[in-house]
């Protein structure tokens, strides 16, 4: 989704900014632009469609050069992907504005500043920040108190960023809904919707907080927050991430995180487990207190989160004896929803700034006693600094890092985790799991990066598989019982990286509809570890053989499925039946993977997909 770069110093930062743009390509954009004020206090602007490449290229043709810019790369919502809908915006030949997010009351607005005779040049709703700023300057004549005055106006969510050319020290900011983050410098001060766009300046940062806004120069940062106060935010030392920004061995991002898997596990690990035991105070210190209260679940997540949080719903029902709902966020947000008494509302997120999770968990927060309040809420997520984490009453960090390609794969096997840790606290803490249960399956989790080691060994064996599937146009994937949240997860990383229309299935729902979509052209793809449902399985797959469709099985090596003519077993580790959900969703990654370059797809930036959808 969009990102925003800019800086202000005593050299020239163009080649900053645009490297700050290539760093934030992995969230998906379709255009992209930077604006800089010249040594003569102009203006300039260049703007492409498409990727930052072609920026550079236009860039390195006509160099524009300035101490003071800002940049921006575009994920379209209001108006086409095109250069006149490109981000900077300008409100005469002065003023330039960058935004992420979206206006939502940017109709009456346009219709007002077009009654005050601003005329648009685009059809984004960002121009109607730019145009209303332009308005407030000219009545208050100072840069800070007129975005102050303009973001009283603006309903929905922004981060963005403003530079004025008749102010060229200064680097404007507000946030509400949608991060941004200070880079501090020496001399030169800097600013991003995501740190790792200025990994190449500075490792030390200043998270802004809803509300909030800045105006930064070359030696000084001032922050408002939302009530006008002059405030200090802290300044954190960035360490993590420097290994993610590059692809070291790997052809993409993607193949990069799926081999990373066994070790962000192994971390995510790290310090949570007992001898015998996972210890519950790594969701904090009042955890214990508060688990001991559930007696409900509710999880709310988007995309892959939410398969994690169907996966986890067989778990805690299994396991710990809990009730549990798991819904989609955009959803979620928009029912009247009856809560359960003592219900744990957790949010499942990689980035932690999904705009429908975030609204889902700010509703929950909302509801009063008298509508049912939730007992507490609990964000399971890979980044600490992120808005869901800072608004919820307790977290679990998955340590997963940065993730750059747009498919979710090592975030989900670490949100896995993650889950299970807390349905054997849940257990734990209520007397509802057995010790002798729970310290088995301590005891696995200890031996998961191993297992999953030996699962990504396959990886040339499922590479060859793909082949199956580089001239297909549909695909079924099918599991039972959690491994049935694993198939969807399969089906949409295929669809996601290959734009192969895949569809997941409980196997047992097969005979009620679509064995009728089964021929020769529609390969299956299913997961069939060594459970209690397998010889039920075994019959849902001959059903699939007698109709003639292609089977590729991801097979527990003692399952006892055979290859045959249509039928192709991949032979996977022995893995205790919990964890085999986590196990399982490797070779369905790497099959992805492998299909979507046969497809010669954008593997890492999918089509028309963002890294983090911060709109709705
Ligand atoms: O950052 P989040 O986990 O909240 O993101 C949720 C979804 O947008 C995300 O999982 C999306 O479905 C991925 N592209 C899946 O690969």
């Amino acid at each position: 989704m969009c990102g925003i770069v800019g800086g202000v110093a005593e050299r020239n930062i163009t080649a900053i900014l645009i490297e700050g743009l290539k760093r934030l390509e992995y969230r998906g954009y379709d255009s992209a632009g930077f604006a800089v004020i010249d040594d003569d206090g102009v203006l300039q602007r260049l703007r492409r469609v498409g990727k930052v490449a072609e920026l550079d290229q236009a860039q390195q043709q006509e160099p524009l050069a300035g101490r003071l810019g800002i940049a921006h790369t575009r994920w379209a919502t209001h108006g086409a992907p095109s250069e006149r809908n490109a981000h900077p915006h300008f409100s005469g030949g002065e003023l330039a504005v960058v935004h992420n997010g979206i206006i939502e009351n940017h109709e009456a607005l346009r219709h007002q500043l077009k009654g005050l005779g601003y005329v648009f040049t685009s059809e984004t709703d960002t121009e109607v920040i730019v145009h209303l700023l332009d308005h407030k300057l000219k009545m208050f004549g100072d840069l800070a108190d007129a975005l102050k005055a303009a973001v009283k106006e603006l309903h929905g969510a922004y981060g963005l960023s403003v530079i004025n050319a008749a102010q060229p020290d200064r680097l404007l900011a507000a946030r509400s809904g949608s991060p941004l983050v200070i880079g501090l410098g020496l001399g030169e001060n800097f600013l991003a919707s995501d740190q790792l766009a200025l990994r190449q300046v500075t490792d030390r940062f200043m998270y802004l907080e809803e509300g909030d806004i800045a105006e930064i120069r070359r030696d000084s940062v001032q922050i408002w927050d939302a009530a006008g106060q002059l405030v200090e935010r802290e300044t954190a030392q960035y360490h993590e991430g420097a290994e993610a920004a590059d692809k070291g061995e790997y052809r993409h991002f993607m193949l990069k995180e799926i081999h990373e898997q066994p070790k962000v596990v192994q971390r995510t690990l790290e310090g949570r487990l007992g001898d015998r035991q996972v210890l519950v105070q790594a969701f904090g210190p009042q955890a214990a207190e508060l688990f001991a209260k559930v007696r409900n679940v509710q999880i709310v997540a988007c995309g892959t989160s939410y398969h994690a949080g169907m996966v986890a719903r067989y778990w805690l029902e299994e396991l710990a004896g809990i009730p549990c709902q798991v819904e989609v966020a955009s959803e979620f947000r928009y029912r009247k929803v009856v809560v359960q008494p003592d219900t744990l509302f957790v949010t499942i997120s990689q980035s932690g700034e999904t705009a429908d999770s975030l609204a889902a968990l700010r509703n929950a927060k909302a509801r009063t006693e008298g509508e049912g309040r939730y007992l507490a809420s609990l964000a399971i997520c890979n980044v600490g600094i992120s808005s869901l984490v800072r608004e919820s009453d307790l977290t679990l960090l998955t340590q997963a890092g940065p993730e750059i390609g747009v498919a979710s794969t090592k975030a989900f096997t670490t949100q896995l985790v993650g889950l299970l840790l807390l349905t054997l606290s849940l257990g734990q803490v209520r007397g509802t799991l057995s010790s002798a249960l729970e310290a088995e399956l301590v005891d696995e989790l200890r031996r998961l990066p191993t297992r999953l080691g030996e699962a990504l060994a396959m990886d040339a064996t499922v590479e060859k598989i793909s082949e199956h599937f580089a001239e297909k146009h549909h695909t079924l994937f099918l599991g039972r019982g959690a491994q049935y949240p694993v198939a969807m997860e399969g089906a949409l990383k295929l669809k996601e990286i290959s734009y192969i229309h895949a569809e997941a299935y409980p196997a047992g729902e097969l005979k009620h509809g679509p064995l009728a979509l089964v021929d020769a052209d529609m390969p299956v793809v299913t997961v069939a570890p060594n459970n209690e449902l397998l010889e039920k399985l075994k019959s849902n797959l001959q059903e699939v053989r007698a109709r003639g469709g292609e089977l590729i099985v991801f097979a527990d090596r003692e399952a006892g499925i055979e290859d045959g003519e249509g039928t192709f077993i991949v032979s996977m580790p022995h893995i205790h039946d919990v964890l085999a959900p986590i196990l399982y969703t490797l070779p369905l990654q790497l099959l992805s993977y492998y299909v979507a370059v046969l497809r010669g797809t954008d593997v890492d930036q999918p089509r028309n997909l963002a890294k983090s959808v911060t709109v709705e």
